[in-house]
């Protein structure tokens, strides 16, 4: 029969050993504060995580960019040298390319829209592909329809856009998109961005309300026109070094995380987006709010032949029909 103290020893170990299984710490990256939209997400997620699996997984939260722009995180996330990121689909088009058909402009009619096709089966088909790639979509967040900043003019039409010099994300559609409307796009990892509109090395930049309060953009840009030409959808990914390991039960605790993430990080974007205009004219911002959006419409109607193929145009009406 087992010694009383040996007994004693044993069940310590079995303890240590669940609790070295308790201290799994993931790392989750982001580009934005821990107070922005991303943040606020990212750390709704890590708590609904740490408390379905009684804190056997924790988080270490990287904002600010702290593990390298969105392309990095997303190969750092497939290498398995990341453990989690929360990405606008900006990047991840170059990793899995049936995502960008969500980036052509002016897909999308409003927030309702756009959260119902991420929601239902076309964006879960999306999340699904990205397995393929090595990369397991949790589920869809957001960062919001973008809006151009600059520091020449107010932009009230597309016709007041041509000429000027924009940042834009490493995104072909994106790229497309502004050239359509007589834009120079240059792309650009967003860690640069700030110092780039600070030195005049661009005119402007485009990103949804949040991430111009949160980066304070203000202090570099005069001009915001709220041209919501395009929906930024977002997504929580996993790498599958992570994922691989899970238990099936632990599997549906980081999938119902992220979707309650998402809810958390929509409701952020919404909120910023109610406060921005007179938060951003009070910090000097000139901001237009009636945008002729029927311009920039016309301007990239002859783009969606391009678009069309190379996503297909039935994919294409599909998401434009949903209701
Ligand atoms: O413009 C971008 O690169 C993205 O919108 C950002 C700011 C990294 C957030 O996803």
């Amino acid at each position: 029969m087992m010694k009383k103290t040996h007994l004693v020893l044993a069940l310590g170990a079995t303890l240590l050993g669940l609790s070295a299984q308790a201290q799994t710490v993931l790392k989750i990256g982001y580009s934005n504060a821990l107070t922005s939209h991303y943040g606020m997400g990212a750390v709704a997620f890590c708590e609904e995580v740490d408390k379905g699996t009684q804190g056997r997984y924790k988080c270490q939260q990287y904002p600010n960019n702290a593990l390298g722009g969105e392309r990095e995180m997303i190969e750092a996330v497939q290498l398995g040298t990341q453990d989690l990121a929360n990405v606008s689909t900006g990047a991840l088009g170059n990793f899995v390319p049936e995502v960008k058909i969500v980036d052509i402009p002016f897909l999308f009619r409003d927030y309702d829209h756009a959260r119902k096709v991420m929601d239902g089966p076309i964006g879960q088909d999306l999340l699904k592909k990205m397995t393929a790639k090595g990369i397991v979509g949790l589920a869809w967040t957001e960062n919001g329809f973008r809006h151009i900043t600059n520091s020449k003019r107010a932009i009230n039409s597309a016709e007041d856009a041509r000429g000027l010099k924009l940042r834009t994300m490493e995104n072909k559609v994106h790229m497309e998109g502004f050239k359509t409307f007589g834009v120079l796009p240059t792309p650009m990892a967003w860690p640069e961005v700030f110092t780039a509109l600070q030195q005049g090395t661009v005119d402007g930049q485009e990103n949804p309300i949040p991430v111009i309060l949160s980066n304070k953009l203000s202090q570099v840009q005069k001009y915001l026109s709220l041209t919501n030409h395009v929906y930024s959808p977002a997504v929580l990914v996993l790498s599958p070094s992570v994922w691989n390991k899970l238990s099936d039960a632990d599997k549906g605790v980081f999938q119902e995380a992220a979707r309650k993430a998402a809810v958390v990080q929509r409701k952020k974007v919404n909120d910023d987006e109610s406060v921005a205009v007179a938060e951003l004219r009070k910090d000097g911002m000139q901001v237009v709010e009636k945008v002729n959006g029927e311009s920039f419409r016309k301007a990239v109607a002859p783009a969606y032949a391009q678009f069309a193929k190379e996503f297909g145009a039935d994919k294409i009406a599909a998401i434009q029909a949903v209701k």
